[in-house]
């Protein structure tokens, strides 16, 4: 989602209208704007492209120098008029635009509607505006250290209320936000520079927990605390094109680099930090059905069939429950076979994809149980699913996935353990290590991206190779999968995965003098099978890298390259090890000058079979 703020001298609507513009590429399923017009506040929204608001704005005189705007990529609450930002109090007196997500907002919704409250929408947002009438102090300022305590989840707040019509409040916690500060006074505040790059180029960068109050003759910066906090002025001189994706050369390292707070907010509506448990409030399934489930088949295309290969490693490992995991187009196509007790696993990021939703169209047909992981609320398979599990990766522009990919892996990771122990299968306390050790992957995910130099260094040696081979056995073959399509799809290098084992029946007649071959070797199990493998390409005059735990000496001593990722459990090993492998990718196909967020013959999002 995106967050525009106003305050100033000027008409804030048509500045509130372009600064949405600049952020549409991050999520346009909504659009909308507050406006104090110097007697109330005035909301406008629309469903939709920022096309439709503008339309509902034609012929309005909605005016005024105090606004806030908002452009939606839904998560709680279908994308419509209703769900759409700005959303008020009950009086209208308080207007507030939001990114990110609420986790305890049933709760409070609960305590508010016991006090009265009536809500017109399905948002977590709207819980906080009424939140801040019920503790509405006659200070907003005030107000915010009154409530803001009492939000669990991120967010990123832009406010204005009535009765202080001379001042913009905002506030963040794990949602970006900046405050810019333009001539004559005037103040702004955004989810992104882009936003208001036009209007001005000095900035203030938002830290996690700051609450900012910014007038026309300055602003503030308090601390959680209520401590005034000094802050430097940021002069920011990227053009346009390059702020959109935050200063990185293209969207898919920029979503590379986004993945520890993807992995972050997927897993954190599930998982308790402190009692190491599964929350139960947004798990899908009860006992009950899951001791009913005889077998589940998991349907997907692309990257999302890559994350499904790891969930049937995962769900047989763990759940001991047979899995069969399927390309959605073929099995739409097959006249496939569905046994009662079947639960149906559909996974897609855009929830669109038009054989995905073939394929979950005739499963359900035939009865089985739909449970939908997706990254898109509101998308076709979410509305037509059973259940849906989100994957809160936020949009993702570039036709390459990555960051939707361990978002997916990540709730398949959760699911897989939710299940083994509701079958018993798992023992309270393996639960409790196991979501310890889970708790850890978002910061070993930002470890991994420090190899950035390294790889990008490997990349300039290797991006001339013809052809690439992945290797990997169990959850490091599903890897080796998607590995080896994100090479050749932004590349354009061929490439293939192989099971390692099965390379000695064809695959070894393709390996010559200087042939890549990369392999996985993260499972403990298998490792010594692995790397007999990779003797046997060596001989053969393969030049060989490996992607390993840190603290790996087995596979070091074989190979002319090696990654390394920091340890974890090896059931979680494909969060890690993909990291490296996007960004070799990525540098890879930087290095050939290729159409990175673009590739030749490739959509985002396949709607037509
Ligand atoms: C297209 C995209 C892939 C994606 C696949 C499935 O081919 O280029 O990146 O994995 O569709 O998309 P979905 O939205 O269903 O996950």
């Amino acid at each position: 989602c995106g967050i525009v703020g106003y305050l100033g001298r000027d008409n804030a609507t048509p500045v509130l209208i372009n600064g949405l513009k600049h952020l549409e590429y991050r999520g346009y399923d909504s659009a909308g704007i507050a406006v104090f017009n110097g007697d109330h506040i005035e909301v406008v929204k629309a469903k939709g492209r920022l096309a439709n608001l503008e339309e509902r704005l034609e012929g309005r005189e909605v005016a005024g120098h105090l606004g806030i705007g908002h452009t939606r990529w839904a998560t709680h609450g279908e994308p419509s008029d209703i769900n759409s930002h700005p959303h008020t109090d009950v009086k209208g007196e308080i207007a507030i635009v939001h990114n990110g997500i609420i986790e305890n907002y049933a709760e409070l919704k609960a305590w508010l509607m016991d006090k009265g409250c009536q809500f017109v929408s399905e948002t977590d947002t709207e819980v906080v505006a009424h939140m801040l009438n019920q503790y509405y102090t006659g200070d907003m300022k005030d107000t915010l250290f009154k409530v803001l305590p009492k939000l669990r989840g991120s967010f990123a707040l832009g406010i204005i209320v009535k009765s202080q019509p001379d001042t913009l409040y905002c506030a963040r916690k794990d949602s970006p936000l900046v405050v810019g500060a333009g001539e004559d006074g005037t103040k702004y505040i955004a989810s992104d520079i882009p936003a208001i790059l036009e209007y001005t180029r000095d900035i203030y960068l938002m830290d996690n927990g700051e609450i900012g109050v910014l007038k026309t003759d300055g602003v503030t910066f308090y601390d959680e605390f209520g401590t005034v906090v000094s802050k430097e002025i940021m002069h920011v001189d990227w053009d346009i094109k390059s702020a959109e994706k935050g200063g990185y050369a293209h969207f898919m390292i920029k979503e590379i680099h986004e993945q520890p707070a993807a992995l972050r907010d997927t897993m954190s509506p599930h998982v308790d930090p402190e009692n190491y448990t599964i929350r139960q409030q947004e798990m899908p399934l009860t006992r009950e059905q899951v001791e009913d489930i005889a077998g589940i088949t998991i349907l997907a295309c692309g990257t999302a069939y890559h994350a499904g290969m790891v969930g049937k490693w995962l769900f047989e490992a763990m759940a001991r429950i047979p899995v069969e995991v399927d390309i959605a187009s073929e099995f739409r196509y097959r006249d496939p076979i569905i046994r009662p007790g079947t639960l149906c696993i559909i996974i897609s990021q855009s929830g669109e994809t038009a054989d995905t939703i073939a394929a979950m169209r005739e499963a359900k047909r035939q009865g089985a149980r739909i449970l939908a992981i997706t990254n898109v609320v509101g998308s076709t398979i979410a509305r037509e699913a059973d259940q849906v599990i989100y994957t809160w990766a936020g949009p993702e522009i570039a036709v390459a996935s990555t960051k939707a990919y361990v978002s997916q892996v990540m709730v398949l990771t959760i699911l897989a353990a939710d299940i083994a122990h509701k079958r018993g299968r798992m023992s309270d306390e393996e639960l409790r290590d196991y979501v310890k050790e889970l708790l850890t992957i978002p910061d070993k995910a930002a470890k991994v991206l420090e190899m950035n130099s390294e790889i990008q260094r490997f990349a300039h040696k290797h991006f001339d190779k013809r052809s690439v081979f992945y290797l990997g056995r169990g959850l490091d073959y599903a890897l080796a999968l998607e590995a080896s399509l994100k090479l050749k799809e932004i590349s354009y290098i061929h490439s293939e995965a192989y099971a390692a084992g099965e390379l000695k029946h064809g695959t070894i007649a393709l390996i010559e003098p200087g042939t890549l071959v990369v392999s996985l070797v993260t499972q403990s199990k298998v490792i010594e099978k692995t790397i007999s493998n990779i003797i046997e390409v060596k001989v053969r005059g393969a030049e060989t890298l490996a992607v390993a735990f840190e603290g790996d000496t087995k596979a070091r001593e074989e190979v002319k390259y090696l990654f390394t990722v920091p340890k974890t459990s090896d059931l979680f090993a494909p969060m890690l090890a993909i990291i490296p492998m996007q960004m070799l990718a990525y540098y890879m196909a930087l290095e050939k000058g290729c159409d990175i967020d673009k590739p030749r013959n490739l959509a985002k999002s396949v709607t037509v079979e």
